[in-house]
């Protein structure tokens, strides 16, 4: 069976083609960070207006790309949840619209059901059960998975996502959207030590998170020491660093509890914090001393991409999935059920 896949929830307009057999044909994506950078973050009508400029020239790329012409489609799958309400319409109209006139089955995908899967993208991929980090702008998740679509919730933030603690930090320390990025880029010339910020919720037992303690604790280190100093390159690399340290600190015990908790021997990352390099190293040394293997999508499958899309959507349509045509911006990953089982 073969996908066309349509992720539109934010500011990344993303076709992929995924081929049951022969795997990832082809993917596109367009970024709409100049179109939102001079409004210092994602204004959500632009994005909607843009996801409808750009979605047919990429699926028509892509198709070229991957050799495959539109009757070879056996399916479209669209991102339905959660995200931003009018782009998601976008694309699950774009792509219901097309289904219509392809007479091809449409289903609807969990935006982060997209994430979690797509380390299944690589060459190297794990077996469930798995555990899985999920880190991106709107969400940390760990979730235990005992396979497609059965999601066991372990934790997750109970206050700013990961990735949105990134840009915060990014804004406050006056770096442009978006911020996670350049904040990690940023941090790669700090001094590790001279900042050692909380490293919130390690002091309790659970699985949850919580990063706006951190992100204030870094706000308060930047006017104490401004009242010293300008804020320059030098300071301001050194708070970014020793906010990276403390949020990968976090994120990697919190691991290493839920492994020892579920008795889970993989650990899967993925979300677009996954694409962050400390991140990465922290937990690959973690596995290594437990004896755990980690995986990891490369970084352009760890942000938001057509590709994962493609990839979950194969699986529920195989499974005789198709969508109710709803989008949501809120929905709860554990909430799914496995594909074939999934109602509305
Ligand atoms: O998964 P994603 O592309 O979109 C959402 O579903 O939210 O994640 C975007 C988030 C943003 O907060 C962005 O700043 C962050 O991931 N991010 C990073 C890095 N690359 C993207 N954060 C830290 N380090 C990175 N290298
Ligand atoms: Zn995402």
């Amino acid at each position: 069976m073969r996908v066309l896949g349509i992720e539109s929830s934010c500011d990344e307009t993303a076709v992929a083609v995924y081929d049951g057999a022969q795997g990832l044909l082809a993917h596109a994506l367009h970024s709409q960070v100049a179109l939102h950078a001079p409004h210092g973050g994602v204004v959500p009508e632009l994005a909607s207006r843009d996801h409808v400029r750009k979605l047919l020239p990429l699926v028509r790329d892509v198709l070229n790309e991957a050799g495959a012409a539109p009757e070879s489609i056996d399916g479209l799958a669209y991102t339905a949840g959660p995200g931003l309400v009018g782009a998601l319409l976008v694309g699950a109209t774009f792509a219901q619209s097309l289904a219509l006139a392809w007479n091809r089955p449409c289903v609807g995908v969990h935006h982060m059901e997209g994430h979690l899967l797509a380390p299944w993208l690589e060459p190297h991929a794990p077996d469930f059960p798995v555990l899985a980090l999920l880190v991106s702008g709107g969400h940390t998740l760990l979730v235990a998975v005992e396979g497609v679509g059965d999601y066991r919730l372990l934790g997750e933030s109970i206050d700013d996502a990961a990735g949105e603690a990134f840009d915060k930090v990014a804004k406050l320390l006056g770096l442009p959207y978006p911020g996670g990025p350049a904040l990690a880029a940023l941090a790669e010339t700090g001094a590790p030590d001279r900042f050692h910020f909380p490293r919130p919720m390690l002091d309790r037992p659970g699985l949850d998170f919580s990063f706006s303690g951190l992100k204030t604790a870094v706000l308060y280190a930047a006017r104490e020491a401004q009242a010293e100093a300008p804020l320059d390159d030098r300071l301001r690399a050194d708070l970014a660093r020793g906010f990276e340290e403390a949020a990968v600190a976090v994120l990697a015990e919190k691991c290493r509890r839920a492994l020892a908790q579920t008795g889970l021997r993989r650990l899967v990352v993925a979300g677009g914090v996954g694409a962050n390099r400390r991140l990465r190293a922290a937990l690959l040394q973690m596995g290594a001393s437990l004896g755990v293997e980690v995986f990891y999508p490369r970084p352009a499958f760890c942000t938001d991409n057509g590709a994962m899309i493609a990839l979950a959507g194969y699986h529920r349509l195989q499974a005789g999935e198709r969508g109710a045509g709803t989008v949501r911006a809120r929905w709860p990953i554990d909430s799914l059920r496995p594909p074939g089982q999934q109602t509305g």
